[in-house]
């Protein structure tokens, strides 16, 4: 018994007049036992991962999630009287939560009769009180959990969002082997996106998802994927993910087979399209659940007669970077994803859409053709990744950016490190400018060979390339460990596009730096990308401020129709243009020899 109870014992029945014995009130805590008045101190408690001093670390995050719980289960009780061990569970959340409205200046304490009395009294008008009040509270801290991890969702009936991996073991009964291998690759807590994303797929529930670059929304669909699907079976594909390249295809892949590792779980990619019609066709054994596939592989198969694939047992479709293959043109995907939605007809069908960036044209589709779609999007939407440090760099021209290349080689660089570039040509013609600078440097875009494609891609993440010159092939979704710096050398044709480059580095919350070259022709695009980076905290230079915004009619044509610009070299025009003619007038002279020997 502390001095507290002490105090209560001896004084039942007595009147204690707060004012005029405030020192000793104060003392013996007198009316602020439990919690302080202040309901803001109440929330306070729900840091569930124990990131706050103070009053939060008192209680951890399971703790916290277990109060939760408890207020769920005790609603419950007050709707079903007959279970008696609840009940007292509701007695003392009801004491708890009315406990902080007694807490007046002063304190009447009654003999221990009159006190049930007037409570049997008081019970059943509060009955309805308290059920309606927990509900508000449950709500305000479920509430207060998406602000504070930037949670935005948009939808009816919306599943509440997960705090730990552990809760899907007491609330969706995770396998324990998934949720071993959850924890065994390092991933202990959810990140935002999978905690509201994850529940909602596990409700079988509709979704467009947008969440940082960087964000983990790889395990966020991979995770109830592999959960809704339950166990390997033997009726052809089941779950079906959609990316934009066979490089982000392939680290899906590999994402999916790291965390089902031991669940028998049969994971395929589509390699050789004539080998693939056999394996997955119609006469097909049919022991496979989950393709990760970009579209136009899929859409050969599906084009063949009798189409080389079966896609009617699928019940989850997931397209990751949605606004991407929703882009229609020769860049886009969109007839190819409307054959591959036509194509998945069973009536179990759900789709979720995933990007670090949201397109207006894919959320109109999705509240159009979804069912009762929910929207989850994590921080402000269309912004770049707050761990990456940007700078705008004024080069001049498309000499002065070589120059700036050749100064940061000279200065010394903390490798991995990807320079972007606009156009396959160009990504060729820069690599032949660094190749002689005594770095390790390679290069990557979709003339190459899908082997040299993939050699590339392994030699940078084991650390022998130390400087990857890339298109767009590698701007959204890579995963690559520890990039340090990403160099925009072209300037991105969009914001969009920005934000995905940049997003390569500064991943899964490490930090990451990224410097984008501009020369008076990309005046146009510099305002919005200057907003981007502006918005994420980092300086622009004062100038660009006042720039016009392009019209959005504009933005599409400049997508479409990237600057022209001159040719990555450092030898003058002059002399270009003079071994061009000595090459042609080679040429004629060839020419001219062998006609007259024929003759
Ligand atoms: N819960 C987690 N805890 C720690 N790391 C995580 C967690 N979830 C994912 N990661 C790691 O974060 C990194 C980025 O994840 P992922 O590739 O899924 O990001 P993304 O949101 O899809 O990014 P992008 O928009 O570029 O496609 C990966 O290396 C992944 O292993
Ligand atoms: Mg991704």
């Amino acid at each position: 018994m502390d001095a507290y109870d002490l105090f209560r014992r001896l004084g039942a029945g007595a009147k204690f007049d707060v004012k005029r014995f405030s020192a000793d009130a104060a003392r013996f805590q007198v009316g602020k036992r439990k919690y302080d008045s202040d309901s803001s101190e109440v929330l306070q408690g729900l840091d569930f991962f124990g990131n706050k001093k103070s009053v939060s670390d008192e209680c951890g995050a399971l703790e916290t999630h277990e109060e939760l719980q408890n207020e769920e289960e005790t609603e419950g009780v007050l709707l079903e009287k007959s279970k008696e061990p609840k009940k007292k569970k509701r007695k003392k959340m009801i004491s708890e939560v009315t406990a902080q409205e007694d807490f007046d200046t002063t304190i009447q304490w009654t003999s221990s009769v009159e006190a049930k009395i007037q409570e049997e009294k008081k019970t059943k008008g509060e009955k309805k009180l308290t059920s309606g009040k927990l509900e508000h509270l449950r709500k305000e801290k479920i509430n207060f959990f998406r602000n504070k991890h930037k949670i935005h969702v948009q939808g009816t009936d919306l599943p509440d969002p997960i705090a730990t991996f552990q809760q899907l073991d007491q609330e969706y009964k995770i396998s324990s082997r998934l949720l071993q291998n959850i924890l065994d690759a390092g991933f202990q807590v959810p990140t935002p996106i999978q905690m509201q994303a994850i529940p909602v797929m596990l409700h079988g529930r509709e979704l467009l998802a947008s969440a940082p670059t960087g964000s983990g929304k790889t395990l966020a669909f991979s995770i109830p994927i592999l959960m809704q699907l339950k166990q390997p079976a033997n009726k052809g594909f089941r779950a079906l993910v959609i990316s934009p390249t066979r490089e982000l295809a392939s680290q899906i892949h590999r994402e999916l087979i790291k965390i089902s590792e031991g669940t028998g779980f049969r994971i395929h990619m589509i390699h050789k399209a004539a080998v693939a019609a056999k394996r997955f066709g119609p006469k097909s054994s049919k022991k496979f659940d989950i393709l990760v596939t970009t579209p136009n592989r899929l859409i050969y198969l599906l084009k063949q007669d009798p189409p080389g694939i079966d896609l009617t047992s699928v019940e989850w479709l997931v397209v990751d970077e949605s606004d991407k293959l929703f882009e229609d043109g020769k860049t886009g995907f969109r007839d190819q994803l409307a054959s591959i939605f036509l194509a998945c007809t069973s009536h179990k069908v759900k789709r979720a859409m995933f990007s670090a960036t949201f397109a207006y044209d894919v959320e109109q589709w999705c509240k159009l053709n979804l069912d009762n779609v929910v929207t989850v999007s994590i921080g402000a939407r269309n912004s770049a990744v707050e761990t990456v440090e940007q700078e705008l760099l004024f080069v001049g021209s498309e000499t002065g950016k070589l120059l700036a290349m050749r100064e940061l080689v000279k200065k010394g660089f903390s490798p991995p490190v990807l320079v972007f570039v606009q156009s396959i040509e160009r990504a060729k013609e820069l690599f032949h400018e660094l190749i002689y600078e005594g770095i390790n440097v390679d290069v990557i875009h979709a003339e190459r060979t899908q082997q040299q494609r993939d050699n590339t891609v392994h030699s940078f993440r084991a650390g022998k390339i130390w400087v990857l010159i890339c298109t767009a092939l590698l701007a959204r979704g890579i995963d690559f460990k520890g990039v340090n710096l990403v160099i925009n050398y072209d300037f991105p044709t969009s914001s969009v596009e920005y934000i995905h480059r940049i997003g390569r580095t500064g991943r899964a919350g490490n930090r990451g730096k990224a410097v984008t070259f501009f020369t008076e022709d990309d005046k146009p695009l510099l305002r919005s990308v200057a907003n981007v980076i502006q918005q994420a905290g980092c300086p622009v230079p004062e100038y660009i401020k006042g720039f016009q915004k392009l019209l959005s009619k504009q933005k599409k044509k400049m997508i479409k129709k990237p600057l022209e610009r001159e040719s990555i070299s450092t030898t003058p025009k002059y002399f270009l243009e003079q071994a061009k003619q000595r090459k042609i007038a080679g040429q004629n002279s060839k020419k001219k020899e062998t006609l007259e020997k024929k003759s």
